[in-house]
């Protein structure tokens, strides 16, 4: 078989950082003559680029795991290999678990991989789990194929130092790295260059990013802002600590700096925030919110929770849902806390899995309510909508909102990739209903 007709299927969980991993490792792939399969039987390589940060996240690994061992049955030539935090958090031990496993690679050694691939068509089982010197996007070969998207995710900052208690995080990504500005800016031209009109700057802690000539997250947004044909700026996630002076200031002076703000608080109870490691508090958090609205005052603000955390009472959850009536979020994420091993809040006496649930169902629903305000309040504007792809029904099209809402409406498909103006006509639970008004 010649090398050219190498298939690669790759599955992605987890968060968007995984998505730009995964694209990064099939070019590199591709450079090596893999290309691109929708379908696991027609794989020659399979790779699983997997997330760790709760135990049913790392767990739906294990059961992929189990069904391709019947696909491996059949076909004993296919090498599989697990990417990602799982892979960085448990190693070998996968190899032991899933003799299924050829290889496993962690994030920061992506451009390992075809050395990886080399040592396991010599007979090894190689694990790469080292955290290497050298930035691996310095040594994964670009893409230079047009893109099927008008957006796309761009790794800026990786890695964290916060140690919040109950993280794996820190330990899967390492420590926190800045990529060079004028290697962020050079890979955004390129992806304009191939069509892409929004970017959105990713990093466990992106509003930390700071290169080593001192450009922060608003100098980099500046300098971004700058490329001729880029629409659309967006960043995730940051957190509460580090957001300046200076980025809050952008959002006013930057017209593509997009008024979303992914801004995870976790709690509102001071006690449990203490006991998370957060090092804010519900006040702090408060205030940060105010300057933004100051500058911005229609800024769409999200957030992640997480609920029944070690020693977390009802007065303490009430004070989560009274910090979430007090904010407003435009959407947001929630979830039941999830022991992790080697965290320091592992071992820590838990609340019953019982309360848990319940009050994370409390928290989603105030949270459900919220954002169908949120978008109520935006039936009957116009609004200007990026046209991202067909959506499901005929000469209907998808796009999203300054806000980040999802935008049904019809149009034609040539405009995927503009921004047009579009008349919101109605909500549903996820998503808007609208009109173009052009
Ligand atoms: N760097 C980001 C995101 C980290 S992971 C931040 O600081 O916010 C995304 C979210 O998963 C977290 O914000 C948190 O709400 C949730 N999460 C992380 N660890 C968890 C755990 N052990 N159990 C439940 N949720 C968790
Ligand atoms: Fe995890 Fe906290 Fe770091 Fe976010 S800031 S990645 S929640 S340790
Ligand atoms: Fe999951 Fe790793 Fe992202 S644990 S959320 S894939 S950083």
């Amino acid at each position: 078989m010649s090398a050219a007709e190498k298939k690669l299927f790759v599955k992605t969980y987890g968060c968007q950082m995984n998505v730009y991993d995964s694209e990064r490792m099939i070019a590199a792939l591709g450079a090596q003559g893999y290309a691109v399969t929708d379908r696991p039987k027609d794989a020659d390589l399979i790779l699983l680029n997997t997330c760790h940060i709760r135990e049913k996240a790392a767990e739906k690994v294990y059961s992929e795991l189990g069904r391709l061992r019947l696909l491996k049955a059949g076909n004993p030539g296919l090498v599989i290999g697990v990417a990602g935090c799982v892979a960085q958090a448990e190693g070998s031990e996968i190899l032991a678990r899933a003799p299924v496993v050829d290889l496993v690679v962690g994030p920061q050694a992506y451009h390992r991989l075809p050395d990886l691939i080399a040592r396991r068509e010599a007979g090894e089982r190689p694990v790469e789990t080292e955290f290497p010197a050298e930035d691996k996007f310095d040594y994964l070969p670009q893409d230079h194929r047009a893109r099927r998207s008008p957006t796309a995710f761009l790794t800026v900052q990786e890695g964290c130092d916060k140690f919040c208690a109950f993280c794996v995080v820190p330990y899967t990504r390492g420590a926190e790295v800045s990529r060079p500005a004028a290697r962020v800016v050079a890979e955004a031209r390129d992806l304009v260059a191939r069509g892409v009109v929004e970017i959105t700057l990713l990093g466990q802690n992106v509003n930390a990013y700071r290169d080593g000539d001192g450009v922060g997250l608003a100098g980099l947004v500046a300098r971004l802002a700058a490329i001729e044909g880029l629409e659309r700026i967006r960043y995730t996630t940051s957190h509460p600590n580090d957001m300046g002076d200076d980025l809050i200031a952008a959002h006013a002076a930057e017209a593509k700096l997009m008024p979303y703000l992914h801004l995870p608080v976790q709690s509102g109870s001071d006690r449990v925030l203490k006991a998370m490691n957060r090092r804010h508090t519900a006040g702090s958090y408060l205030r940060i919110v105010e300057r933004i609205r100051a500058v911005r005052p229609d800024m769409a603000l999200s957030g992640d929770f997480i609920v029944g955390f070690p020693g977390e009472t009802e007065a303490d959850f009430d004070a989560t849902l009274g910090l979430v009536e007090a904010v407003g979020y435009a959407q947001a994420y929630s979830f039941a806390y999830s022991p992790r091993p080697g965290t320091p809040a592992a071992g820590r006496p838990e609340v019953s899995a019982a309360v848990r649930s319940e009050r994370l169902q409390r928290l989603q629903a105030l949270l459900a309510r919220q954002q169908a305000a949120f978008q109520a309040g935006l039936v009957g504007r116009t609004l200007p909508v990026l046209v991202e792809k067909p959506g499901r029904e005929q000469g209907q099209m998808v796009g999203r909102s300054p806000y980040l809402n999802a935008v049904h409406f019809q149009a034609a498909e040539r405009l995927v990739g503009s921004v047009v103006p579009v008349r919101i006509v109605g909500t549903s639970a996820n998503s808007l209903a609208g009109v173009l008004a052009a």
